[in-house]
């Protein structure tokens, strides 16, 4: 039975340590209000000491022994870590790094992704647990592989490479045409020429490698999702944990996770301290992948051991951190991990329990969260965040910029950042979304950098704008095709027409430059030009670089019932602030009310039923936050007081208040 959401919990490596101590160790999660456990993830070659011999009985006693301790268990099939016979046996399960060098087993991630054998070895595996336990009622789910990372650069994975291209583009001719081979020479005269590089490359054939990694990553899971489909209970899901902070680009997020129930992610701080604006978009971003709630699969009990500088979180961050990614949309926070092994490459990781079992000084803090989400549970249960804005996030955009930067400064996730956090002031409430999808119920769609714009997008864009969305293109918008190719037309493109107005010129600068009289941008500005009697100009540069003084740096049309707009310039904050500002006013978008101090954060839970507020105080100091309205706390050490309309939060060092809203 999945308990109520959000679920608490960590990674427990049983394996790691003698079956007298579980009990032990399983007893102190559940004192600290843990209810899920995840384990098994890198458990091969105890699973399965040698090739065929399976010892599954003691993966048994301990979900056995986590439900006796009230511990729901998420399983991990363990095909990230291949054991030492396996890959001594069949070399040809190896990758290749892209420097020509096949890995070694004595880390993890040495497998080859795309091999057939490697496959069918972890289906024996999968297969195995799969079948003994996937009518557990303790398991309520699993977890394939661990962070999908290296992909292999191998002969083998580059002629399924070449015949993925074949597939797609049917004729040389036509592969020749779309990458525009006949510069360099590059054309190809038989599909076995084509080489499978990932930089340097020409941009179409980097933009399809991403493509091929992306297909071949998910033919991989896909495997293990059959397998686990056909043995186990309907009722137990099926998800991975994403890795590189969710913002990793080696493969495309929405796609690998349409064939999952749930998405999950590991979300760390590593060295410094939370970046709340960040966080917060990083959190809405994987709620955008399924569109729908996520688990956060590890975070980190106060510090990591791979930044350059470990330092811990703060006092009460922790627990400020896990709360933030409720407010966004977690359905369960589980820590990485419950106690450090012994030996291992993670010695000086964040744990819960020291060497020597015994709680470290973050238990405390981890086992008030536990205590937090008692109380709180049933009012979170079903809720989750809603919002009428989005940004727009895509991954051929991304893959497309960073392939050539053209400045090392623009950095897509801070541009996005830019954006976000202030809309996020704003109307608390925003998506993170790519742009093919469902676009009904948004008022505006913000969209940084994207990059590229086919005619299927412009078209999927163009029908909810006449049917009256607020379209905000931000910088270096559609400048390319899905071959990434630049459109004959200038940017943006296929929407050029309809936005009466075109990028004359972009400009990678050294320095800021005036918009106006007071605002700056940096990083990159683009000349614009209005092709239109009824195209706005909303903002020009003032003196700048010469080839951009008193023109345009944002144009605005109006489009059927609704608008598109261009912002060819990356403004400082007050400015970025005032443009989303008149955006959110523009699209008639519900602007919050509350007022808050810098550092506190306000996210909305919400469901037909009822309203529940999240305030994180993400400083040092107490702060004070005014809602408007009528609140009630959850948790009793948080006391509010009512005024006229208005309900008064005291919140103290990383303090958080979980409220209802009285209806
Ligand atoms: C990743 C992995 C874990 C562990 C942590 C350490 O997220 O999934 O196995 O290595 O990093 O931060």
């Amino acid at each position: 039975m999945t308990p109520n959401a959000p679920l608490l919990g960590s990674a427990w490596y049983p394996e790691q340590w003698p079956e007298s101590r579980w009990d032990a160790d399983l007893a102190l999660m559940e004192q600290a209000h843990m209810n899920v456990v995840r384990i098994g993830e890198f458990a091969w070659s105890t699973l399965e000491p040698s090739e065929g011999r399976y010892d599954l009985d003691w993966l048994d006693r301990a979900i056995t022994l986590a439900g006796k301790h009230h511990l729901a268990v998420v399983l991990g099939t363990p095909t990230d870590a291949p054991p030492a016979w396996l890959t001594t046996k069949y070399p040809d399960t190896l990758g290749m790094n892209a420097d020509g060098h096949y890995r070694e087993h004595g880390g993890r991630r040495q497998f080859n992704y795309a091999s057939l054998r490697y496959r069918q070895l972890c289906a024996l595996i999968v297969r195995q647990m799969a079948q003994r336990f996937g009518h557990n009622p303790n398991i309520i789910g699993w977890q394939i592989g661990n962070e999908y990372t290296d992909e292999s650069f191998d002969t083998a994975t580059r002629a399924q490479f070449q015949h993925f291209l074949q597939a797609k583009y049917k004729t040389l001719d036509n592969l020749n045409r779309q990458w525009t081979t006949a510069y360099w020479s590059q054309t190809y005269t038989a599909w076995d020429q084509i080489p499978m590089v990932n930089t340097n490359g020409n941009p179409g054939l980097l933009l399809e490698h991403k493509h091929f990694v992306t297909a071949t990553w998910r033919s991989f899971q896909k495997e293990q999702v059959d397998v686990l489909r056909a043995a186990i209970l309907p009722s137990q899901f099926i998800t991975t944990n994403i890795g590189g902070l969710a913002w990793s680009d080696n493969w495309d997020h929405y796609e690998m996770t349409e064939d999952l129930d749930l998405a999950s992610w590991d979300d760390y701080v590593g060295q410094g301290h939370l970046q709340p604006a960040r966080n917060a978009m990083l959190n809405d971003f994987v709620r955008g992948w399924k569109r729908q709630n996520f688990w956060v699969m590890e975070t980190q009990p106060g510090s990591v051991n791979w930044a350059p500088i470990n330092n811990a979180l703060a006092p009460g961050e922790t627990r400020a951190l896990a709360w933030q990614t409720i407010g966004h949309g977690a359905d369960a926070v589980l820590y990485w991990q419950w106690r450090d092994a012994l030996n291992g490459q993670e010695q000086y990781h964040g744990a819960i329990a020291g060497p020597d079992g015994k709680p470290l000084p973050i238990y405390d803090e981890i086992e008030q969260l536990g205590r937090d989400l008692d109380l709180t549970r049933s009012a979170l249960a079903g809720t989750s965040p809603h919002a009428e804005v989005a940004v727009l996030h895509d991954y051929d955009s991304r893959w497309a910029i960073d392939f050539q930067l053209h400045t090392r400064e623009y950095d897509q996730q801070q541009v996005l950042v830019r954006f976000y956090a202030q809309l996020q002031e704003l109307v608390r409430s925003v998506d993170v979304i790519r742009p093919i999808t469902n676009l009904d119920g948004y008022k505006l769609l913000v969209a940084p950098s994207l990059n590229v714009i086919p005619q299927t997008l412009a078209d999927h864009l163009m029908a909810w704008v006449q049917a009256g969305g607020h379209l905000l293109l931000g910088p270096r918008s559609g400048m390319k095709d899905e071959y990434n190719s630049l459109h004959p037309q200038r940017q943006p493109g296929p929407l050029a027409a309809a936005l009466g107005g075109r990028v004359e010129q972009y400009y990678a600068l050294t320095e800021p430059v005036r918009i106006g009289k007071d605002a700056t941008t940096d990083i990159w500005a683009e000349q614009l030009s209005t092709t239109a009697a009824d195209t706005t100009v909303d903002l020009r540069y003032g003196v700048a670089n010469g080839w951009l003084d008193g023109r345009p740096a944002m144009i605005t049309r109006a489009v059927g019932r609704g608008s598109i707009s261009y912002l060819g310039a990356l403004p400082d904050e007050a400015s970025m602030r005032s443009l989303m500002s008149t955006a959110v006013h523009d699209a008639h978008v519900a602007a919050s009310s509350a007022s808050l101090p810098k550092d506190v954060e306000l996210c909305i839970r919400s469901n037909a039923e009822r309203t529940i507020a999240i305030l994180i105080n993400h400083s040092n100091a107490a702060q004070q936050a005014v809602l408007t309205g009528r609140y009630r706390s959850l948790l009793p050490a948080v006391s509010t007081r009512p005024g006229a309309n208005t309900t008064t939060v005291e919140l103290p060092m990383q303090g958080v208040a979980v409220l209802e809203v009285s209806r």
